[in-house]
């Protein structure tokens, strides 16, 4: 049915929900588990946020906002890519945690969120049908990020079909892209943009230096946009942990893109970052851009005000990313964190020898649950997905909107809940597909 008060982007918007599981997730919310008030309630693990880690930062946040006088440059307005006080202690931050290599504060760009970065950036770089090519399975809501406003397309580069052949990292080469460029030219369009997330949404896998470099080289010989999204740059994983280590037979060591950026020196190089997921403070939306295409930069600055940050959102994670000691402890405390929930999950999949793809950073774990599926296609997925909701209370996300090839595949987001709420879900996750086996056989 038609909504005649809306344009036709606000129709398309009536029409197209953000995801798939929100309608599910927002229900969950109404039912949650709790092990004593509720607990048949539900368990959500669709939604990538990490709690694990929050009570440390409240505590030092309260700390340091109570210690300080709030500066005169907060109440009004300010540089529209982001308080040069917020850039210059953001740059400081990258530097010490996530690149290792310095970075020019002029050159960094400061909206609402990765998803206001995202959208800003292929605004800026993309005209209406360009395409981004992006490896399958990524995450979803790339196709609005980079469609919305610049009504760039998104192209889904399946590199494998199995998890197996991604299990120890992701597979993209370069003939695969070269399989892209000439899709994409056959179509009419222009290949304008590879994005990367590093480590990877949804499968937690990281792209070494040399595929990275790889990468880069191509992009530059073909005069494409090269952007990697390092939003899960500081969430690793403790490979060597005893539960998991077996998963791992080579030592891929994550590698900021931002080294690669300085040595080339291209206006084709971009990094993403947010400090939605590392910090577990999503609602506070913080994304940051980082570039050395001057002109980007300075069209950035046009363009952003309606993405911008407030001031005092900034002056906050200002004084906590110059608490250098803290936020050192923190990164090494959250990802222990991180380790031993990642742990839980692995140990049941092991158990019940459901494939999975051994993450290396990320929030997530990549599950193959089509041995359940009653046949090979998408609402099977779907059917499978809202049983284990409905009778087992526990709430993935399925593949459909990941742009894979393979149906029965799930994302399980593990530091959304406590350790312990985590075991119940696993628990539950274990019954359900016990039960599944015995009912087929
Ligand atoms: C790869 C990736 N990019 C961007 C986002 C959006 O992040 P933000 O909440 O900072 O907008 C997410 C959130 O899940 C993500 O996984």
């Amino acid at each position: 049915m038609g909504t005649p008060s809306l344009s036709n982007r606000g129709e398309l918007a009536f029409s197209t929900p953000l995801r798939v599981d929100y309608d599910a997730h927002s229900e969950a919310l109404g039912n949650l588990y709790h092990p004593q008030d509720n607990p048949q309630g539900v368990i959500p693990l669709n939604v990538a946020e990490n709690t694990l880690s929050w009570s440390d930062l409240r505590h030092r946040i309260s700390r340091l906002t109570a210690e300080a006088q709030i500066p005169d440059w907060v109440p009004g307005y300010t540089s529209m890519l982001g308080a040069p006080d917020f850039r210059a202690a953001a740059a400081s931050f990258l530097e010490k945690h996530l690149t290792t290599c310095t970075l020019d504060p002029d050159q960094l760009g400061v909206s609402a969120g990765a998803t206001s970065v995202i959208e800003m950036t292929s605004f800026i770089l993309a005209d209406s049908g360009d395409v981004a090519v992006i490896p399958a399975p990524c995450y979803p809501v790339y196709k609005q990020d980079i469609g919305n406003m610049s009504g760039m397309e998104r192209y889904d580069l399946i590199t494998h079909h199995e998890l197996s052949e991604i299990r120890g990292g992701p597979s993209l080469s370069i003939a695969d892209l070269e399989r892209a460029q000439t899709e994409i030219k056959r179509a009419g369009k222009r290949f304008r943009m590879l994005i990367l997330t590093n480590p990877d949404n949804p499968t937690g896998g990281i792209y070494s230096h040399q595929q990275l470099l790889k990468c880069t080289n191509w992009c530059i010989d073909h005069g494409i946009h090269l952007v990697v999204n390092e939003i899960y740059g500081l969430s690793l994983i403790n490979t060597k942990h005893s539960v998991i280590r077996e998963d791992y037979t080579e030592d891929t060591v994550f590698c900021s893109f931002a080294n690669i950026m300085q040595a080339k020196q291209s206006d084709l190089l971009h990094l993403w970052y947010a400090f939605s997921k590392d910090l577990g403070i999503s609602g506070l939306r913080v994304g940051l851009v980082y570039s050395q295409n001057e002109a980007f930069i300075r069209a950035y600055g046009n363009v952003n005000l309606s993405h911008t940050v407030s001031n005092y959102t900034q002056w906050v994670l200002q004084l906590l990313m110059s608490d250098t000691d803290f936020m050192s402890s923190y990164v090494a405390n959250n990802c222990e964190r991180l380790t031993e929930s990642y742990a839980v999950v692995i140990r049941h999949l092991k158990e019940l020898r459901i494939p999975y793809v051994p993450a290396r950073g990320s929030l997530f774990t990549w599950l193959d649950l089509s041995e359940l599926l009653v046949e090979d296609t998408s609402a099977a997925e779907h059917d499978l997905w809202l049983d284990l909701y409905r009778s087992a209370g526990v709430l993935l996300t399925p593949g459909e909107g990941f742009g894979h090839s393979k149906k029965g595949l799930f994302r399980l987001v593990y530091p959304c809940v406590s350790k312990h709420d985590l075991g119940t879900a696993m628990d539950r996750l274990s019954g359900f597909v016990l039960k599944k086996r015995q009912d087929e056989s």
